[in-house]
């Protein structure tokens, strides 16, 4: 498996399994079988309302010999809710109850957007929080805290763009050493990865297959089928390979991380072994022709009225 490393030597696994939208009930044995099919990377986030299970299955597979905690990097996000500087460990702490952990590998603030504490899902605009009262500079210095507590070993953001990377940055004294964002060929941002590449930023996937399993009200109508693009069905005829495995040994061949989401032990196994796959110049560069700068995940739900918040000054685009 590739890794990329950090600047003190860590080394991230370029695929990682994603769990957002594991339902409780089935990700207890997709996170089992991930493992002993040889996934040694796990994405997580408090809000997935996962994590419990998960760190049932962590536990297990680590108390049975089968792996052992150094081996797996483990990441989680804070949530809107403990944006505050001082709230950021309370976050933490629930999600490492629940993975039933002593420390993360990476911990992410999940969005740019912060909400009054006890809002976990925003319906109206007042109970989300504007980022002049609560910055996002406020919140780096308590990820920036755990992290010096030893809680956490690295930290890093994932929504941001380039803007507000530069502008925590700004004031940081830990830099951010990641930004995870949606990553397909439909949405390439290649000025942000670019961007990353210059400052050291590790780029991550998200939603590298299109979140097709995602709740109705977050589809749009007429959403486009990675699967179903020619040039992506040509590359995987090609390589004799699924669809799938193409998006993501295209993300692992332009060097970001990617968390594809699974719970099933076919396609579990097919993703882990598409990191292994190498795509041609020529291939990259067809895939390179097919951004249309596309996002499933439009952040339209932080986007109310009567708050700070617009898809403009969200993707600051
Ligand atoms: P399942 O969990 O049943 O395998 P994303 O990672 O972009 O969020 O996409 C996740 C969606 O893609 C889920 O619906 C998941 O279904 C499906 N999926 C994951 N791996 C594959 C694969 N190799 N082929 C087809 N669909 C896949």
């Amino acid at each position: 498996m590739k890794t990329y490393p950090f600047s003190n030597g860590d080394q991230i696994p370029a695929l990682g399994l994603g769990t957002w939208k594991s339902e409780p009930g089935e990700v207890y044995k997709a996170i089992r079988t991930a493992i002993s099919l040889g996934y040694r990377h796990i994405d997580c986030a408090y809000i997935y309302q996962n994590e419990s299970e998960i760190g049932a299955a962590l536990s297990d597979a680590i108390m049975t010999g089968e792996v052992n905690r150094e081996e797996l990097w483990i990441t989680s996000k804070l949530w809107n809710t403990h944006h505050r500087k001082n709230d950021v460990k309370e976050c933490l702490n629930m999600t490492l109850e629940a993975l039933q952990l002593d420390y993360l590998d990476l911990y992410l603030i999940h969005w740019p957007v912060a909400h009054q504490k006890d809002v976990i899902f925003p319906q109206e605009g007042k109970q989300l929080v504007s980022l002049n009262e609560i910055p996002l500079e406020d919140t780096w210095a308590g990820m920036e805290e755990v992290h010096d507590s030893g809680l956490v070993r690295h930290i890093g953001v994932s929504n941001f763009s380039a803007k507000k990377i530069a502008k925590v940055n700004e004031s940081a004294s830990k830099k951010i050493e990641v930004n995870q964002v949606e990553l397909h060929p439909l949405l390439q941002q290649k000025d942000l990865l670019d961007f990353c590449k210059k400052e050291e930023i590790i780029l991550t996937a998200y939603s590298p297959l299109g979140s097709r399993d995602r709740i109705p009200q977050m589809k749009a109508q007429d959403e486009p089928d990675l699967f179903e693009i020619p040039t992506i069905k040509a590359i995987a005829e090609n390589h004799n390979c699924s669809p799938a495995q193409v998006l993501i040994a295209w993300a692992v061949n332009r060097d970001t991380v990617v968390i594809p989401k699974s719970t099933n032990e076919a396609r579990l196994k097919q993703n882990l072994e598409a990191a292994e796959i190498s795509l041609s110049l020529e291939e990259m560069e067809q895939i390179g022709q097919l951004d249309r700068k596309y996002r499933y995940v439009t952040g339209a739900f932080f986007a109310l009225p009567g708050s700070d918040y617009t898809l403009t000054n969200l993707w600051d685009e």
